[in-house]
């Protein structure tokens, strides 16, 4: 099969979960092309058997380059087998309000784009601080307070359940 490994990152750590499933989907014997979003828009999604698309969310949306990507292709995306990785800090803990938050997030994206992803495997983020400006540091240590506390601010923190996402990403491909 030809795979597409689309995904939109701000801070990297999407773009390594891209890359870590791309290396996946060849290890299984298929053609992967990892390309990121703003790239792949370009190209029709019917060019390929099956898509894996990676997003982040950053202050309740998902990346712009997936909203474009989902609004451009939300017809040919709904008629092929489209795996959907949500990568959020929600999704390391597990607080019921931080999860009805990343439903809503998905009904935003419906609502903006026409797409609403049949499957969808929400994926714990990381906390990187060096990435972050001055304005999103002090916010962004308070939600690394709220979510584990006791982590140490100033280290980067990977909550990516690596094991989870392998198995995930095997079921797409075998189903
Ligand atoms: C400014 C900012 C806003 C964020 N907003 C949210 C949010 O609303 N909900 C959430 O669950 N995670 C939020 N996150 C966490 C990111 O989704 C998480 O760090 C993810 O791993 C980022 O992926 P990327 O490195 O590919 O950009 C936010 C992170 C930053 C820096």
């Amino acid at each position: 099969m030809r795979v597409l490994a689309g995904y939109a990152t701000q801070e990297g750590h999407t773009a390594e979960i891209a890359r870590r499933v791309a290396a996946q989907i060849a290890a299984a014997g298929h053609a992967a092309d990892l390309l990121p979003l703003r790239k792949a828009i370009r190209r029709a999604p019917s060019d390929y058997d099956r898509a894996i698309l990676a997003a982040p969310v950053h202050l309740g949306r998902y990346h712009r380059d997936l909203r474009r990507y989902a609004a451009r292709h939300a017809d040919t995306l709904a008629q092929m087998p489209v795996l959907f990785l949500s990568v959020s800090l929600s999704a390391a803990g597990q607080d019921a309000g931080d999860w009805q938050g990343l439903g809503r997030v998905l009904d935003g994206l419906a609502a903006a784009t026409g797409w609403r992803p049949a499957r969808v495997e929400q994926v714990a983020g990381a906390y990187r601080p060096e990435r972050y400006g001055w304005l999103a540091r002090p916010a962004m240590r308070r939600v690394l307070a709220a979510r584990d506390p006791g982590a140490d601010p100033r280290k980067v923190h990977v909550y990516t359940d690596w094991a989870a996402l392998e198995r995930a990403v095997e079921r797409f491909l075998a189903g």
